[in-house]
């Protein structure tokens, strides 16, 4: 991809954007997503989720079907494989954990469905109940990730490959003859694939760091144990706080992000108590690495300045 293909960010907005952190997260006001969307105010909404890799929304009144209407705006929606929640609207993830149902592992860091081909690129996700106290969800930009990465630490992740898997999913499964064809079903309609470690985004160009320890395997052409030992180096990376957004969620918040530049990991501290999410999904292409592709935007990162060097 050249650096012309690449859709320019603008900054004219219909609406209102409050920034909530130094490179990601942001809150839009002053748009009712309801309603359809003209063709100015999607422009302008999708720049500025490429601007904050995650927009959240307050007080969004909505059907289930607008909640669809508005996620195909920004592309095909994706029917998840595991989770056929609502069988008149196959495309909505219920995300219902209460007393009877704890969660299964959406308290690790990860992007979604990075075990596809073609992984999850936008999740658009409301809140139906919020528990207590807790639950919220963290992000992280995994651009400022890979940026705040030392140059020998990138040059020797970058052009590498890993491979991934559904994992936990497999848990779904019983372990009799009848749960493991399912699986075995499964397994052949997702075949573990391969994706770069750093990808180039789709939309900015920038450098994004593309592990997690929710769906990858490992690196392929090292041994397990390097693979493993740079991995976990990687994963800290989630894991800094200076990279991280954290929305607490109230009834009627919608929140959006992208995939391509964000992972994310929902605070598993509110069970029993309940907490009831929706999201639809929009999928994505399948991620690849382009050396020559020159970012839009100087990428924007975190400076952790310290008094000295070598503290860290
Ligand atoms: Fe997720």
């Amino acid at each position: 991809m050249q650096a012309e293909d690449i859709k320019p960010l603008i900054s004219n907005a219909p609406f209102t954007v409050t920034p909530v952190g130094p490179t990601i997260g942001a809150e839009v006001s002053n748009i009712n997503l309801a309603e359809p969307l003209d063709q100015a105010t999607f422009d302008a909404l999708y720049a500025t989720l490429m601007e904050y890799k995650v927009i959240y929304f307050r007080d969004q009144k909505m059907t289930a079907d607008q909640q669809v209407a508005f996620g195909k705006r920004f592309g095909e929606l994706e029917v998840h494989p595991f989770r056929p929640d609502l069988p008149d609207i196959p495309e909505m993830v219920v995300l219902d954990n209460h007393k009877d149902n704890p969660v299964l592992s959406t308290d690790i860091w990860h992007a979604d469905t990075t075990f596809r081909e073609g992984p999850t690129r936008f999740s658009i996700l409301r809140c139906m109940i919020k528990p207590e106290f807790g639950g919220d969800t963290l992000w992280a930009d995994m651009v400022s990730a890979y940026e705040c990465l030392s140059k020998p630490v990138q040059e020797m992740i970058t052009g590498l490959e890993a491979l991934h898997d559904f994992k936990n999913f497999s848990l779904l499964y019983a372990d009799d003859d009848e749960g493991q064809q399912k699986l075995l079903k499964m397994r052949k309609l997702y075949p573990r694939p391969t994706h770069p470690v750093v990808r180039t985004h789709p939309d900015t160009g920038e450098r994004v760091l593309y592990v997690n320890p929710q769906f990858t395997v490992r690196i392929l052409g090292m041994s397990v144990k390097e693979s493993d030992a740079i991995l976990n180096l990687l994963y800290e990376q989630s894991k800094t706080p200076e990279y991280q957004f954290r929305l607490q969620w109230e009834p009627d918040t919608l929140c959006m992000w992208d995939n391509a530049s964000v992972q994310h990991y929902a605070s598993n501290d509110y069970w029993p108590h309940r907490r009831r999410m929706e999201r639809v999904a929009v999928m994505g292409e399948k991620p690849y690495f382009d050396p020559d592709t020159k970012p839009v935007r100087d990428p924007k990162s975190v400076t952790r300045a310290h008094a000295y060097e070598g503290l860290h």
